[in-house]
């Protein structure tokens, strides 16, 4: 496929279906968008994302983590391998259920994003919905960020709020939260890609213009 000189080399990584990742490669085919989904690259062969990707011509790659049974730097070397054979510049976390080790992160500083779908720093990790609607918050999320070495940790570039509804599901929730998610992700690459993102210490300044007002849920009447 030809692509317009200039654009950022970006790398997809995911473990599963690759909705994000669908919705990057869909945000990457409109002129004008800064990023270039280069690769797409699987810790697992059987994640159906790949076919995804495949469909929509992009180069893919596979790096089985269960072939590196316990030795996690090994299993990131031969992808950090795969990358830089692809010479990609940024790399995008989607659904990537691997914690990276703080060698992989160094290599990729200012330069990896990762979405979470919650609004961190709340409900790091897994099971983000249930815990959300266990806890009664009455607002819930996504984040973009870019990658530090703990966990659903480092610089924020982005939010997208939900409201929790009186009788929501997890798979209520969650579906709600997705469709943000897949309008979030695109716009924090082509931020990222475009170099609208400087960091301040731990604090991330993006050059576009603030939302501004307030979300207040449910309605004070
Ligand atoms: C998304 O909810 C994402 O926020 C989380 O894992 C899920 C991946 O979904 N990190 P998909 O593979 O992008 O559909």
């Amino acid at each position: 496929m030809n692509t317009p000189a200039g654009r950022v080399r970006t790398a997809v990584l995911i473990s599963g279906r690759g909705s994000n990742m669908a919705a990057l490669i869909e945000a990457a085919r409109a002129p004008g968008y800064p990023a270039e989904i280069a690769l797409v690259l699987s810790n697992r062969a059987d994640a159906a994302g790949l076919a995804r990707a495949a469909e929509a011509g992009i180069p893919t790659a596979t790096v089985e983590s269960r072939s590196f049974k316990g030795d996690r730097e090994g299993f990131e070397r031969a992808m950090q391998a795969e990358i830089i054979r692809h010479d990609i510049a940024l790399v995008a976390l989607a659904g990537f259920l691997r914690v990276l080790t703080p060698w992989f992160v160094r290599q990729w500083e200012g330069r990896m994003l990762n979405i979470h779908p919650a609004l961190l720093p709340a409900f790091p990790g897994l099971d983000t919905h249930a815990r959300a609607l266990a806890a009664g918050v009455r607002l819930h999320g996504c984040t973009v960020h870019l990658v530090s070495a703990g966990v659903d940790e480092g610089p924020i570039l982005a939010q997208a709020a939900v409201p929790v509804l009186a009788g929501d599901t997890e798979a209520a929730l969650a579906a709600r939260v997705l469709e943000q998610e897949h309008r979030l992700f695109p716009a924090a690459l082509a931020w990222l890609a475009a170099g609208r993102v400087r960091l301040e210490g731990d604090v991330a300044r993006i050059a576009v213009p603030d939302a501004s007002g307030a979300l207040a849920n449910p309605l004070p009447g």
